[in-house]
């Protein structure tokens, strides 16, 4: 695993207040404390500025003219990408000297209000006026019915109105597929998926859940999971899209589309703020103000730009107050962010019918203890307007008439079959796809050159699936690991097999063999947090026996996310399963024999040690205190050696990067990033180039920032020219003094590489950004 240098940070903190809010606190980049100083971003920015005089900004869009100093070659004209204009700067790889300036751009005179993701408010006009035209028709009691749950057939229910042609909304949960019926695809979990860095995969995956919940006669998909892997212990860890709010955001955009595209309404939760399980109805989570807008907002920003239609809020509480009942947060969301569909509450996260009810909460769920009498009495007392009220319920019909669900309502049942052999074939796909090759040395992977394997621990037999909670899907089958290895093995390797987790029992068949496999497995569920990211005395001693006996151990996890592994020296070969729904174990013969080169990549770091990234916290209070420093970030500021880093993920050939350019895009304001990449090695494999920006030092982000990823498959010998575009959104930064978005003016750093940790080329790009420096 290779390992990059950590940039160093300055040496005096500089202290960040976040004023205007009550229920952030006033931190600098996530250390909080109180009654610090505001310091203006131009005086901050000053200094880096000096350096921005030094080069020559074209009056629009700011491409370098000659003139501009650097050490990289200028290019002219169009280039590879497709007629975009270069920059005149093309960067060297990692390590150049002499960079002393780059290309530049003149962002000042942007929009501020592009830095937001944004859904085109013409796309909700004509649903809007659908759902105005049945406000005026509705009863005062056929309001208040749509506004709680009801009794039904599925995980929620909400009464239609037929004389209106206002269909009954059915909700079911989940994050990885239809849960609590049967004839269901038990896809791998979201976790996996993130782990394929694969946008259009994660679309093909929404759309196929979204099949599945329309045929069972869903409306609308609890799902999907945007809370952020923060905690490296977190029980639902599994149903999230990892630790990185870019990532999250790009995969929940796919994902949205996905579900929505099957005329089933999406539904982003938890909102906000619920990033573990300990004390989670009780906790209040303290969030700085630029924190939550730059880190936790970020997966919610997309998907109302995708459209989604629902969002849950959450159990706990923020600064103090209940999610479900947060004027500001909740304000953030339909205000800030555009949001025009409904939040609902999770299921009996609902404390207030009329505080709800003026915050912003439209729907409670599943039931009516609070938004059925209570508020029907609070309608009639004026406490809460009726205008408000019609505001909720216009909320919900907009989205039900903006996703289809007038002209086209479900009309499924429970018991239909959902699942389909397309959606089998997905789901191996997508499990093959997230398999993650952390190590792998001397060739102990692929499987090749056996006569024996020994096949050790009881996740080989007993296969996991998926986790457990309100996303457990019920799983027709589950291929075991065993099973499909002794399928793909044949008769020309001898496969031993122990469950047994005593160690001397399992080196007494990993001794003969040519090579053993040990598979474990790490349960996870909602509900409870996960003790230890250690796997346990046994399991660690299972693997070190092995180990001892046999140099070609091979060490397969199934594990919701990070975990320790005291052994990692003493094995030869590392593969991540996550958890890969019922395709388990033909998923894992596929990479394991080298039938397909593993593609995966860690969407969460795994620490080298468990005090590296927060822990669960169980006092009343859940400080936030790391800010924007959110997993790798954390690592990266502090100087700290991931066990193995965010991104990382190997192939079974080797790649080179190489050419890296900086272009002015066709539309104005967007730079692409372009670089080839070469498949170096024997084998065809697929890598996942990730762009990280580095800022200047005085906008105070962590070291490097994900804002930017592509796929590319490759031949033995073959190279791709690899464009990743980067606008002035990839660029921003909250002021929580103008409770807005900025650009802060610098010189940033553009690095591309195969992990955070293993980065092959950079450029830098001065930017006289939309701070007034
Ligand atoms: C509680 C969970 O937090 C939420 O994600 C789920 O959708 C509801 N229960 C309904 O099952």
């Amino acid at each position: 695993m290779a390992r990059g240098r950590s940039k160093r940070r300055r040496q005096a903190p500089r202290r960040r207040p976040t004023p205007g809010r009550s229920f952030v606190a006033t931190c600098d980049r996530g250390r909080c404390s109180r009654g610090s100083r505001w310091e203006s971003p131009a005086t901050i920015l000053a200094a880096s500025l000096r350096f921005a005089s030094l080069v020559v900004l074209s009056p629009s869009f700011g491409g370098c003219l000659a003139g501009c100093t650097d050490s990289g070659s200028h290019e002219e004209g169009p280039n590879a990408t497709g007629g975009a204009g270069t920059l005149g700067y093309t960067g060297g790889a990692a390590g150049n000297a002499g960079r002393a300036a780059g290309p530049a751009v003149d962002w000042s005179s942007l929009d501020r209000s592009t830095l937001r993701a944004r859904l085109d408010p013409a796309d909700v006009t004509m649903a809007h006026q659908q759902a105005d035209a049945l406000v005026e028709q509705l009863t005062l009691s056929e309001k208040l019915s749509l506004v709680h749950g009801a009794e039904g057939d599925y995980v929620g229910a909400v009464v239609g109105v037929p004389r209106l042609g206002i269909p009954a909304l059915t909700l079911q949960d989940g994050p990885a597929g239809v849960t609590q019926l049967d004839d269901v695809t038990a896809f791998p979990a979201p976790i996996a998926l993130a782990a394929t860095f694969d946008r259009e995969l994660v679309e093909l995956w929404g759309a196929a859940m979204g099949r599945e919940q329309r045929t069972k006669g869903v409306a609308v998909q609890l799902a999907p999971m945007i809370n952020l892997a923060r905690v490296p212990a977190a029980g639902r860890n599994f149903e999230s899209f990892g630790e990185d709010p870019y990532l999250c955001a790009e995969l929940t955009r796919a994902a949205v589309t996905g579900i929505q595209s099957q005329r089933v309404i999406a539904t982003a939760k938890h909102f906000v703020g619920n990033e573990q399980e300990t004390d989670r109805t009780t906790g209040s989570s303290e969030i700085d103000e630029r924190t939550l807008h730059e880190i936790y907002y970020a997966p919610f920003e997309a998907a109302v730009a995708a459209g989604v239609g629902a969002v849950m809020c959450s159990y706990n509480r923020v600064g103090g107050t209940y999610a479900c009942e947060h004027p500001t947060a909740l304000a953030d969301l339909k205000e800030g962010l555009g949001f025009s569909g409904w939040v609902m509450s999770d299921w009996g996260a609902t404390h207030s019918g009329v505080e709800a009810a003026n915050a912003g909460l439209d729907m409670e769920m599943p039931g009516s203890a609070w938004f059925g009498a209570e508020l029907e009495t609070a309608v009639g007392l004026g406490t809460v307007s009726e205008t408000r009220l019609d505001d909720m319920v216009r909320r919900i019909l907009t989205s039900a008439a903006r996703i289809g669900l007038f002209e086209d309502p479900p009309v499924g049942s429970p018991s239909a079959v959902a699942t389909s052999v397309e959606h089998v074939a997905l789901a191996l796909r997508a499990a093959t796809s997230s398999m993650t090759l952390l190590k792998n040395e001397s060739g102990a992977l692929p499987l090749e050159g056996l006569r024996s394997l020994a096949v050790i621990g009881a996740a080989a037999s007993a296969p996991i699936a998926g986790g457990g909670g309100s996303a457990a899907v019920r799983v027709p089958y589950v291929v075991a690991p065993l099973q499909a290895i002794e399928q793909r093995a044949g008769t020309a390797v001898t496969v031993v097999h122990t469950s047994s987790p005593i160690a001397d029992d399992a080196a007494a068949i990993a001794a003969a063999a040519d090579a053993a496999l040990v598979v474990l497995g790490v349960e996870s569920s909602e509900g409870l947090d996960r003790p230890s990211l250690d796997l346990g005395d046994s399991a660690n001693a299972l693997v070190d026996a092995v180990a001892a006996v046999n140099s070609r151990t091979i060490v397969v996890l199934h594990t919701p996310g990070a975990v320790l592994m005291p052994w990692l020296e003493r094995v030869s070969a590392v593969v991540i399963g996550w958890y890969p729904g019922q395709e388990n174990g033909h998923a894992l013969a596929s990479v394991l024999f080298g039938d397909t080169s593993p593609t995966g990549k860690l969407p969460v770091s795994f620490p080298a040690s468990e005090s590296d990234l927060p822990l669960p916290d169980s006092s009343a209070t859940v400080s936030y205190t790391e800010g924007l420093e959110i997993g790798y970030r954390r690592l990266d500021t502090r100087g700290l050696a991931p066990l193995f880093s965010f991104g990382h993920g190997l192939s079974y050939t080797t790649f080179e990067y190489s050419d890296l350019s900086l272009n002015q895009a066709d539309s104005a304001q967007q730079l692409q990033v372009a670089f080839d990449v070469t498949n170096t090695g024997a084998r065809e494999g697929t890598e996942t180039p990730q762009l990280y920006l580095e800022y200047p030092d005085a906008a105070e982000e962590p070291p490097r920032v994900l804002r930017g990823f592509s796929r590319v498959e490759l031949a033995p010998g073959d190279t791709r020219h690899v464009v990743i575009p980067l606008g002035p959104r990839e660029f921003r930064v909250y002021d929580p003094s103008q409770q807005d978005f900025d650009v802060p003016s610098g010189t940033y750093r553009i690095r591309v590489g195969s992990s955070s940790r293993d980065l092959r080329l950079e450029t830098v790009l001065t930017v006289v950004g939309t701070d007034g420096s």
